[in-house]
């Protein structure tokens, strides 16, 4: 019996739609920032669907949020799946909810398949992987596996000046019913679900991405400053124009950035200017860089210019200039035992697909030295996501979640 027939599509779907009416925006995405009160009910609504299943939660003190159905040895190590509930300010319906979803769906049909596993089975929504509020991404994986410290994580603040600490404590209050679990438990092994969130799979018409490695990136950010003074008196000479400088410091790098194979991804994704009224003469920028690239030596030389490069042009416009490496990813390689579990799966179930890298940063991308890892991909619209039009089609979420679940009840010890 293939635990993969006991997968509801509507029921997935249906779960799906109903997350996706929390931080719903007008033009058909969501906006459920990490930490937000639509993080909270997010949180409180699959906490609220794991307890009407008999499943029990947990959740760690960076508000990682685990469901658990338990094993029959079950001191083992839990095999793991999930993704996150947080999404970008303009995200869709999709990104992270999909593989928290497709883990509760899973879990589900292991229940009504009525097979015990020897390894408990978990699936988890870690706090934080979008970084859109409080970058760095990926960051309640990144406390769990011991990357980044708690004290740290709990310092870090949004653009209005609240911090992780603060925002949490309310968002935590929302799932308290879940019993407290520490970081860094080993795990059996590891596997999320994910839509692609770009156009390879659905152009090649392909089902599922069985993926390889995540590529490396790289988180900035850079600060200018400069000197406020009257927009209609200063003469040029006597200007230290923030703006300007940090304008000409993106557009030197971005030129840098470009390649041949366009392989390396640039993104100034935030960039604020202060004091920000039209007359003065703007004395402050902060500006994030995302840096991303297949190879790890590329994506270092790129990163030893945005080191120094800032500093020169600022000083060429009589400013200054201040770089902080945020987060810094190397290339991923996931386990070799779990990408060839899931192609097998894969193939067993007849779904067309291959074997990829992903483009995209995953928490997946920190858990290899916990555990043996590994991702599946389903395509998504047009290859759109971070979009409010981000769609993707009932039957290939499906299909994932089949492959995911056979999966999980193969490293989990199926009994009977
Ligand atoms: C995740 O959203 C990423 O930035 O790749
Ligand atoms: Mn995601
Ligand atoms: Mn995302």
């Amino acid at each position: 019996m293939r635990i993969s027939n006991f997968v509801k599509q509507d029921r997935l779907w249906g779960r799906l739609t109903d997350l996706a009416k929390i931080g719903a925006t007008a033009k058909g995405g969501v906006n459920r920032q990490a930490l937000t009160a639509e993080d909270g009910a997010a949180r409180r609504l699959l906490a609220d669907w794991a307890l009407s299943r008999g499943f029990s939660i947990f959740q760690d003190d960076i508000g990682n949020l685990f469901v658990r159905r338990n094993g029959s040895e079950d001191s083992l190590p839990p095999v793991t799946t999930g993704s996150h509930l947080d999404t970008q300010p303009t995200g869709g319906r999709f990104d992270g909810a999909y593989g928290v979803m497709a883990g509760l769906e899973a879990l589900e049909a292991l229940e009504d398949s009525g097979i015990r596993t020897r390894h408990p089975v978990e699936v988890v929504a870690w706090t934080n992987e979008e970084g859109a509020r409080f970058p760095p991404s990926c960051m309640g994986s990144g406390v769990y596996t011991g990357r980044y410290t708690l004290d740290w994580a709990l310092s870090v603040q949004d653009p209005a000046g609240t911090s992780v600490g603060e925002a949490l404590t309310a968002v935590m209050e929302q799932t308290k019913d879940a019993a407290p679990r520490g970081f860094g438990a080993p795990m059996a092994a590891y596997i999320e679900a994910h839509i692609e969130q770009g156009p390879i799979l659905v152009s090649a018409g392909e089902t599922i991405g069985v993926v390889t490695s995540v590529q490396s990136q790289n988180l900035f950010e850079v600060e200018v400053f400069g000197e406020e003074a009257h927009a209609g008196t200063t003469p040029r000479a006597n200007r230290s124009d923030a703006v300007l400088a940090a304008v000409e410091i993106v557009a030197e790098l971005e030129r840098a950035a470009q390649d041949e194979a366009d392989a390396m991804r640039f993104t100034v994704g935030r960039f604020i200017a202060k004091p920000g009224a039209p007359n003065t003469v703007p004395s402050h920028v902060v500006f994030t860089i995302d840096l991303r690239h297949p190879e790890n030596s590329e994506i270092e030389r790129m990163s030893n210019l945005i080191e120094c490069l800032p500093g020169e042009v600022s000083a060429r416009r009589r400013c200054r200039a201040k770089v902080t490496r945020l987060s810094d990813s190397p290339v991923t390689p996931f386990s070799d035992d779990i990408v060839g579990l899931i192609d097998s799966k894969r193939r067993d179930l007849e779904l067309p697909g291959r074997r990829m890298p992903s483009g995209a940063g995953h928490d997946a991308m920190y858990i290899p030295p916990l555990a043996p890892t590994g991702m599946i991909f389903v395509p998504c619209v047009d290859g759109i996501s971070h979009n409010e039009a981000e769609d993707a089609l009932p039957h290939d979420l499906a299909d994932g979640t089949r492959v995911l679940v056979d999966c999980l009840a193969e490293l989990a010890g199926r009994e009977g």
